[in-house]
Parts: C-alpha cells; sequence; structure tokens
C-alpha cells in the first residue's frame, strides 16, 4: 500500500541525503566508470540493447537490486532504505545511480580481472546493470508486470552444518560512546576456543545475528597472556586497535556483509594451538538506532579437522611510509621474495584505515612474467579476506610486490604507521602453505 510504503520512504531519503558525506568518485580500478564512452550502443542487435524493450522494475531493476543491494538494503539490513520495496526504489532511483557511479555502492572490492575470487559475482556491479537502472530512470521508470519478478537471489553466507560454533558470551548492546567515532564502536569479545583448540580451521564464517549493526567481523587467536585482564569481561572490551595488537601474529580471517564461507583447499587448515583463545572483533555501525538499544550476540562457525597441512596467515606490509599532509594519491609499498620454499598463496585481506583508497599485489615472477594477486579500491567500512578460485604458486625466485594507495587530502599533517585509526597502516594478511 502506497500510504505506507511512502512515509518510511521519505523518511529514508533525509537519512540519504545526511549519510551521502564521501563525495569522491573512486575510479581508481575495479568500479564502475560512468565516465567512459559507452562502445556502439547503436550496434547491439535489437533485442538486446537499452531501448529494445521498455525496461521495466519488475522484469529488470528488480533482479539487479536484488542481486547487489538488497542484502544491505532491507528491513533490518546494514544500509537505509528497504530496496524490496518500488515506492522506495522509484524516489530514490537517482540516488542509487548517483551512489553507483561514485563508486560508493556497492561497496568496492577487489577486481575479479586481475584474480578471480570467489564470491565476487554478488560483490561486484557489472556494467550493464547500472547502465539498466539508467535506462529505467531515462524511460521514466515504468513498473511492469508482477507476474515478471525473478526468484529473489539467495547468497549463501553461512555454512549449512558446521562442526563447532562460539559465540559472544552475552548479548550486548553497542553504546557508541567514543567521540573520536561517532555512530561506530570497535568491541572486542574473547572466546573459548573449545574444541577448536589444537585443531585446524578448513572452514568458517560468522552467523551474524543483528545484520543492521553489523559492518564487519575479524577473528584473532591470541595467547591468554597477550590479552588485559579486563579484555576477559563477557561484555567485551574497546578494541579500536586490535589489528595493530593481534593482527602482526594472530590474524585469522575478515568478513563483511556479502562475503561467503571461506573453505580452504582440500586438506589444509589454520591451526587454532591448544593454549589460544579466539577474539572477535566487531565493527558496529549505529545505522539511526539509538546507543545501548539494540542488541548483538554474532557466533562463529568452523569445519575442523584433527590433522591438516598448516595454512600460515602471514602479515605482508610495511611500516615505513609517510603519507603528505595533503596529498590526494599517495601511493607506498614494499617487496616480499619467496623465501626459497613452493608455497600456495590461498586468500588475502588487505588492511588499511580510513584514508585507504586503494591496494595493489602480484607476483613477480624470475622469468619476467607477473601475477596479479589483488587489485582494487579500498574501503575501511568494507573489508573482506579474498579467497582465490584457484590456489597460486609462489616458487623461489619470485617475488611479492605490493602497494597502498591513500588519500590525505582533508589532513593538515602527515599521516605514518601506527594503531590508532588516525594513523595509518599497509597489510596483505596472505593465508599461505606450502
Ligand atoms: C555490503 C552492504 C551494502 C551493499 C551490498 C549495498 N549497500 Fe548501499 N549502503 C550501505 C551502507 C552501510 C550505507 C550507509 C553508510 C554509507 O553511506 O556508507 C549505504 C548507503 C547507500 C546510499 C546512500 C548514501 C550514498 O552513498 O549515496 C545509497 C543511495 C545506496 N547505499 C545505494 C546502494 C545500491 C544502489 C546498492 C546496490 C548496487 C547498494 N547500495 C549496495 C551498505 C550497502
Amino acid at each position: 500500500m502506497p500510504q505506507f510504503a511512502l512515509a518510511p520512504s521519505l523518511w529514508i531519503s533525509g537519512i540519504l541525503l545526511t549519510a551521502c558525506h564521501s563525495t569522491n568518485a573512486r575510479n581508481q580500478a575495479g568500479v564502475v566508470d560512468a565516465t567512459a564512452p559507452q562502445e556502439d550502443s547503436g550496434e547491439l542487435p535489437p533485442d538486446t540493447g537499452p531501448g529494445a524493450h521498455a525496461v521495466t522494475y519488475y522484469g529488470d531493476v528488480q533482479p539487479i537490486l536484488q542481486q547487489y543491494c538488497v542484502r544491505c538494503h532491507q528491513p533490518n539490513g546494514l544500509g537505509p532504505g528497504d530496496f524490496t520495496d518500488p515506492v522506495t526504489v522509484d524516489l530514490l532511483a537517482p540516488a542509487l545511480l548517483g551512489a553507483i557511479d561514485a563508486g560508493r555502492m556497492p561497496p568496492p572490492v577487489a577486481d575479479p580481472d586481475c584474480q578471480p575470487y570467489s564470491g565476487s559475482e554478488h560483490l561486484r556491479l557489472p556494467t550493464e546493470a547500472r547502465d539498466v537502472l539508467s535506462s529505467w530512470i531515462d524511460g521514466g521508470q515504468g513498473l511492469g508486470d508482477p507476474a515478471d519478478a525473478a526468484a529473489p537471489v539467495v547468497v549463501e553466507t553461512e555454512l549449512p552444518d558446521p562442526d563447532h560454533t562460539i559465540q559472544m558470551p552475552e548479548p550486548y548492546a553497542p553504546t557508541f560512546a567514543d567521540p573520536e567515532n561517532p555512530g561506530n564502536e570497535y568491541r572486542c569479545f574473547v572466546l573459548d576456543p573449545g574444541e577448536a583448540a589444537g585443531k585446524y580451521i578448513t572452514a568458517l564464517a560468522p552467523i551474524v545475528d543483528e545484520a543492521s549493526l553489523v559492518h564487519h567481523v575479524v577473528l584473532f587467536s591470541a595467547e591468554e597472556s597477550q590479552l588485559d585482564p579486563e579484555a576477559l569481561d563477557p561484555q567485551g572490551y574497546d578494541c579500536i586497535g586490535a589489528m595493530g595488537d593481534l593482527g602482526e601474529n594472530g590474524m585469522i580471517a575478515a568478513w563483511a556483509p556479502g562475503m561467503l564461507p571461506l573453505h580452504m583447499p582440500e586438506g589444509m587448515g589454520i591451526r587454532i594451538p591448544g593454549s589460544h583463545k579466539l577474539v572477535m572483533q566487531i565493527h558496529y555501525f549505529a545505522n539511526g538506532s539509538a546507543a545501548g538499544a539494540v542488541f548483538d550476540q554474532t557466533s562463529y562457525a568452523f569445519m575442523l579437522s584433527d590433522t591438516a597441512s598448516p595454512l600460515v596467515v602471514e602479515p605482508v606490509g610495511t611500516q615505513s611510509f609517510t603519507i603528505p599532509a595533503g596529498a590526494a594519491q599517495h601511493t607506498d609499498g614494499g617487496t616480499y621474495p619467496n623465501p626459497g620454499r613452493d608455497l600456495r598463496l590461498v586468500g588475502v585481506f588487505p588492511h588499511m584505515h580510513e584514508l585507504g583508497t586503494g591496494f595493489d599485489m602480484r607476483i613477480k615472477h624470475d622469468d619476467g612474467t607477473e601475477t596479479c594477486l589483488v587489485q582494487g579500491n579500498y574501503n575501511f567500512s568494507n573489508q573482506l579476506t579474498y579467497q582465490w578460485v584457484e590456489p597460486i604458486a609462489f616458487r623461489p625466485g619470485d617475488t611479492v610486490e605490493y602497494s597502498c594507495t591513500w588519500d590525505n587530502t582533508a589532513g593538515d599533517s602527515a599521516v605514518g604507521y601506527g594503531e590508532r585509526t588516525d594513523e595509518e597502516m599497509c597489510y596483505f594478511f596472505t593465508i599461505a602453505g606450502p
């Protein structure tokens, strides 16, 4: 009923206006580039080109939103607005297209043309899909026939039948009390590995409880002696610097909405030492909810094995860089020579802080050829572990070359390495095994 749908939609337009804080078009790599000339659209066969048939909401637009937007933009989702509601979509269509063309939405991820990774088909919007939305707007935004509506795309983000699950000890309601990060909270929960202690994790995925709050989840393993006694509080502790404290030798995986479960290659796994605790860092996002009002009790699910060929998560990165004040596109990085063993690279988690805009990592082979590993536009709010479709050989004589790009246009001082969010990092946590 339009009367019901309209009121929330108007409220949402208010939210959208205030949420459009980032106006940088980040078209470095891997994002739809609206300014690029369209190829010969006059040459397209009559039944495939835009305008060949009237583009409608039900026939064309809804399936695209289902595939690329709705997992976040639905009631109780992370993003504002219900994009399953035709009235909302009709009202906000230009804002949707604007967010896509500016490279903000869907949140930037790595470019699968550099190296295919699992789940990219759900995470990245193809240019053709962007063009359908724009043709719909140009053609007057017809609704079409609900009978043409495609079945919703269901993305399986959880492990169907996990061997073991660890859960936050108690429900926790974020307070968003940090004045430096309004509306954001980084909370860590120390969890007993239980059955996972001394075993190998062969697959893993979080079970997100309150999807409207959870922006990302990072899992670490740590010696109990590495943790402060107050870290054991069942209500967790503030841990904005966890990546610096625990990442260097305890990173396991990072998840952001839309990511698929990670499955290690056959016979391989990440070992959890018997003496370790697991630490789950959750980035909560206020998303219109009041401090202390909404509770979350997220879990992490694992497949386990007693034996496996051990995978390690190697922090490949540099601490020696300085991003000058006012620099728009500052790039720095380093190299990581193969240590003299035949290795296989399984996946990577690129990590920077809020100034990060781009990442690039590739293998230079000793014969002069190269293999692109991961490349794309970076978004601090959308940090993912990219798992390659096939493990990648990293041989003696090969060297990994990596670089990070930052935007410090708004900064009036230079920024260097550090754990605080107003300092920067350049890491590629790389999952590797023999
Ligand atoms: C992974 C979750 C996620 C996906 C997928 C996603 N969004 Fe968003 N979206 C958000 C969040 C969170 C916000 C609010 C915070 C922000 O602006 O970053 C947002 C904000 C927006 C806004 C308002 C702010 C702005 O930047 O213009 C628009 C419009 C939008 N999204 C459109 C889309 C469209 C269109 C798609 C699909 C092509 C999409 N989103 C996919 C999470 C998502």
